[in-house]
């Protein structure tokens, strides 16, 4: 085989190899980190909303309605991505509403065991987020036997939920995609500049080698052939160190 072939099937392997390590690897790997940021942004914004409704109870103080007319104002907001949920202490207090109890196991799990948690549905990431009672909510959320509710117990739930293009479409994954674009293109830029030392320096001047010979061939071939009228026996038409020449000749002209 010749060595341009040769070096033509190792390129095309590393380049295969490094598609398949990106296609495996890397954009699973940037899918992840996609992901991760995504969630973090979601937490810090829940974390943020806790603090206002915060805020919120506390300057109602005390004035109950005050809360009531703020919470129906956040639920009544289109723009605000977040829906409540009630615990079984609120719909004791308040009575139950339809649309704030669980909607599904995965909401009343992160109720009973009061862990912020993220699912994937088909179209949707959502994050169920505990809003845990603070000595604050204790002053109204207090049970028919006048205990308040326990420190630390979710009062409730805000759930977040995002569709799921919006990691497509998230700022990261076209940076990853980017960084992506970019690696691969400084691999095939350093295997070109690879390559051109290897045809300059090599290929360049093996080739010219074995037209070289083959001219000193075709020239020694006409020579023996007007020899043939001297009759030499074999080995000496054809001394040793002509031989192994030769036989260097014919090995470069394969390359
Ligand atoms: C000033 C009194 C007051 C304080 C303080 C207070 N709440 Fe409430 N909370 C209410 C009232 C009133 C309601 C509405 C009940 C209703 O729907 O009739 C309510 C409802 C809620 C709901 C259900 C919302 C809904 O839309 O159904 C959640 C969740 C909640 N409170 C969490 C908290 C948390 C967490 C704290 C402490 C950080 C807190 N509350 C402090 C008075 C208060």
């Amino acid at each position: 085989m010749k060595i341009s072939t040769r070096l033509w099937i190792a390129v095309t392997a590393v380049l295969t190899l490094a598609s398949l390590f990106i296609k495996f690897y890397f954009l699973p790997a940037a899918e992840r980190f996609t992901r991760l940021s995504v969630e973090e942004q979601i937490h810090r914004d829940m974390v943020a909303f806790e603090k206002i409704i915060g805020v919120v109870v506390t300057a109602a103080n005390g004035d109950q309605d005050y809360v009531r007319r703020a919470l129906y104002a956040i639920s009544a907001d289109k723009t605000i991505p977040i829906e409540l949920r009630r615990s079984d202490f609120l719909n004791s207090q308040f009575g139950v509403r339809k649309d704030r109890v669980p909607q599904n196991d995965f909401e009343r799990r992160v109720l009973q065991s009061a862990q912020a948690a993220f699912r994937q549905t088909d179209q949707f990431i959502e994050y169920a987020y505990p809003l845990k009672a603070q000595p604050i909510c204790q002053t109204c959320h207090v049970g028919a036997d006048n205990k308040a509710i326990a420190l630390g117990q979710p009062v409730g739930l805000a759930i977040r939920r995002l569709p799921l293009s919006a990691l497509s479409e998230s700022r990261i994954s076209y940076f990853t995609l980017d960084l992506f674009w970019e690696n691969f293109g400084l691999l095939v830029v350093c295997m070109l500049g690879l390559l051109v030392p290897v045809w300059w320096w090599v290929l360049r001047p093996l080739s010219r080698f074995s037209a070289e010979s083959e001219g000193i061939i075709h020239r020694r071939d006409m020579a023996d052939d007007s020899d043939k009228t001297v009759l030499l026996p074999e080995s000496e038409k054809m001394p040793e160190e002509w031989r192994s020449i030769r036989r260097i000749i014919d090995d470069a002209r394969d390359r």
